[in-house]
C-alpha cells in the first residue's frame, strides 16, 4: 500500500504546499496554511469518476443559443441568476450566519416544487423535523419537495440517484464530508473534493444545485476562494443586523450579468420581494438634516435612489479620522482633496461618510452626492429635500458624464424629486426626457452653487 502523504493547503487561496509554511507563498497571507491529507490518486486511465466521457465537436456542431431557463418563482432571485435557473448550474450562496440564506432557499425550493419539479433539500445543520418547522413558517406545501438531514456526500449522491430531483439544495457545504478524504468537514481538502463531486453531479445529471456557504468575519466565504472559482455562479446575501433589508448580489455568473441586485425584506413569514427598493431605502431619510443627499445610482441594470450621509467635525480629536461605510475610503480622501483645492472648503476635522440602509456604492456616479453631503455637513446647511444628485468627479474638479443618465432621471422623477443635479455631459440623454427640473453642472464649484 502506498504511504499516505501529507500536504499543506492555504485556506485563503487553496494553494497546496509540500511542507508547512507560516506564510503562503502564493497569496502572501500569514497563518493560513493548514495540514490536509493528500487526495487519493486519480483512477488509472485519467478519467474522473462521475464525469461523462468527453468528445470534441466542431464549433458549428455544438448546440448554440441561450440556455433554456426555468423560473424559481421568485422574481428577484431570477433576476440575480441572470433570468432564471440553468440546468446543471452549480450556484453558491454566501452570507453571514443568520442573514437568511436558508430562508431564501427554503422559499425557492417550495416555489420551484409547486411547478411539479422534484426538489431535494439537504440539511446538514438541522434535523428534518427542525427543517420541517422552518418550511411551515414560510407556508411551504409543495408535493414534490423532498427533505433529508444528511452530511455524507455519498449518501446524498445515492438519494439523488434514486429520487432524480431537478433541483438540489445543499445547506451547507461546510457540514458535508466525504469518506475518501481524511480531514475534517469544512477543511480545504474536504471542500475541494465535495465541490468537484457536486459539480460532476450537477453537470452529469443536469441538476440545478444550490450550495450554501458560510462567510467568515473578514467577509470571505469560509474556506478558500477556490470554492468561488469552481462553481458557476456566486451570490451573496447581504444586509445589516437590525435592518430588515436584504440584498442579493451576483459576484460571479457564468450564465449572466454580475452586478445584478435583488432586494428583499425579512418578515415573520420569510423574505418578501421588494418591488420598489428606492422607496425602501429612502423611507427613513431625515429630510431637512444637513449632510444628507439623495444619490441617483445604479445597481446592475436597475436605477436605485439611496441616501448618502456625511458628518464633518470642525476640529479633530487627535489625528483626523476618515471613515467611510458603504463607500470607498480612498475615494473619500480624493473627494475631500478636490473639495479643499477646488471649492476652498477646509476640512481639517473628522469625516464620516455613510450610505444608508446597508448599501454599498461602488460606481463613479456616487462622487457628486458624496461631495454634496460633505459640503452640506461642513456648512451645516441642509439640501432641498426634493433634490437628487449624480455625477463623477475628476481630480480637476470637473464633473463627468456617467452611464444610464436617462434611467436615473426617470427613477428620480418617479419618486417625486423635482430637481436633479447631473453632469453637463449627460445633457443630451436628458434632453429627450424633457429638461424640466434638470440642472446640468460641469464643475464642483458650480454644483455647490446650485445646491446651496
Ligand atoms: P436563516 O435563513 O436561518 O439564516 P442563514 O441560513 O443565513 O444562517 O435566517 C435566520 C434569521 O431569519 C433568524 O434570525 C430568524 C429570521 N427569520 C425571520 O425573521 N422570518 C422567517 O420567516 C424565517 C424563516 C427566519
Ligand atoms: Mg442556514
Amino acid at each position: 500500500m502506498a504511504r499516505k502523504r501529507t500536504t499543506y493547503a492555504c485556506t485563503a487561496c487553496g494553494q497546496t504546499h509540500p511542507k508547512w509554511l507560516g506564510r503562503c507563498t502564493a497569496c502572501g497571507e500569514w497563518g493560513t496554511v493548514e495540514e490536509e491529507a493528500a487526495p487519493p490518486a486519480p483512477p488509472p486511465g485519467g478519467g474522473r469518476a462521475g464525469l461523462p466521457v468527453s468528445k470534441p465537436l466542431r464549433l458549428k456542431e455544438v448546440e448554440g443559443g441561450a440556455p433554456h431557463r426555468a423560473s424559481t418563482g421568485i422574481g428577484e432571485l431570477d433576476r440575480v441568476l441572470g433570468g432564471g435557473l440553468v440546468p446543471g448550474a452549480l450556484v453558491l450562496i454566501g452570507g453571514d450566519p443568520g442573514i437568511g440564506k436558508s430562508t431564501l432557499l427554503l422559499q425557492a425550493s417550495d416555489r420551484i416544487a409547486r411547478f411539479d419539479v422534484p426538489v431535494l433539500y439537504v440539511s446538514g445543520e438541522e434535523s428534518a423535523r427542525q427543517t420541517r418547522l422552518r418550511f411551515d413558517r414560510i407556508g411551504a406545501e409543495a408535493e414534490s419537495l423532498w427533505l433529508v438531514a444528511e452530511t455524507s456526500l455519498s449518501r446524498i449522491e445515492h438519494h439523488v440517484a434514486k429520487l432524480e430531483p431537478r433541483v438540489l439544495v445543499i445547506d451547507s457545504v461546510q457540514t458535508l464530508y466525504t469518506e475518501d478524504v481524511g480531514s475534517a468537514p469544512g477543511s480545504v481538502a474536504q471542500l475541494r473534493a465535495i465541490t468537484s463531486r457536486l459539480m460532476a453531479l450537477a453537470k452529469g445529471r443536469e441538476i440545478v444545485t444550490f450550495v450554501v456557504g458560510h462567510v467568515t468575519k473578514a467577509g470571505n466565504l469560509a474556506g478558500p476562494r477556490m470554492l468561488e472559482h469552481m462553481v458557476d455562479t456566486v451570490l451573496y446575501l447581504e444586509g445589516q443586523r437590525g435592518h430588515p433589508f436584504r440584498l442579493l448580489r451576483a459576484v460571479k455568473n457564468r450564465f449572466g450579468n454580475t452586478d445584478e441586485l435583488g432586494a428583499f425584506e425579512m418578515k415573520s413569514d420569510g423574505l418578501a420581494e421588494v418591488d420598489n427598493p428606492s422607496a425602501l431605502f429612502l423611507a427613513e431619510r431625515a429630510a431637512g438634516a444637513s449632510g444628507s443627499v439623495v444619490a441617483a445610482c445604479f445597481e446592475g441594470t436597475r436605477p436605485l435612489l439611496v441616501e448618502v450621509q456625511a458628518l464633518v467635525t470642525h476640529e479633530a480629536h487627535g489625528t483626523p479620522r476618515r471613515t467611510a461605510i458603504g463607500f470607498d475610503g480612498n475615494r473619500t480622501a480624493l473627494l475631500l482633496a478636490v473639495l479643499e483645492r477646488k471649492a476652498g472648503l477646509d476640512v481639517g476635522g473628522d469625516v464620516f461618510v455613510n450610505v444608508a440602509g446597508g448599501m454599498r456604492l461602488d460606481e463613479p456616479a456616487a462622487d457628486l452626492p458624496v461631495i454634496a453631503a460633505l459640503a452640506s455637513s461642513h456648512r451645516d446647511r441642509p439640501l432641498d429635500p426634493k433634490v437628487a444628485v449624480f455625477g463623477e468627479v475628476g481630480l480637476g474638479g470637473e464633473i463627468r458624464g456617467v452611464i444610464g443618465a436617462d434611467a436615473r432621471i426617470v427613477e428620480a422623477r418617479r419618486l417625486g424629486f423635482e430637481r436633479i443635479v447631473l453632469p453637463a455631459g449627460n445633457r443630451d440623454a436628458a434632453r429627450q426626457l424633457g429638461e424640466q427640473g434638470l440642472v446640468p453642472v460641469s464643475t464642483v464649484e458650480q454644483a455647490l452653487d446650485v445646491l446651496f
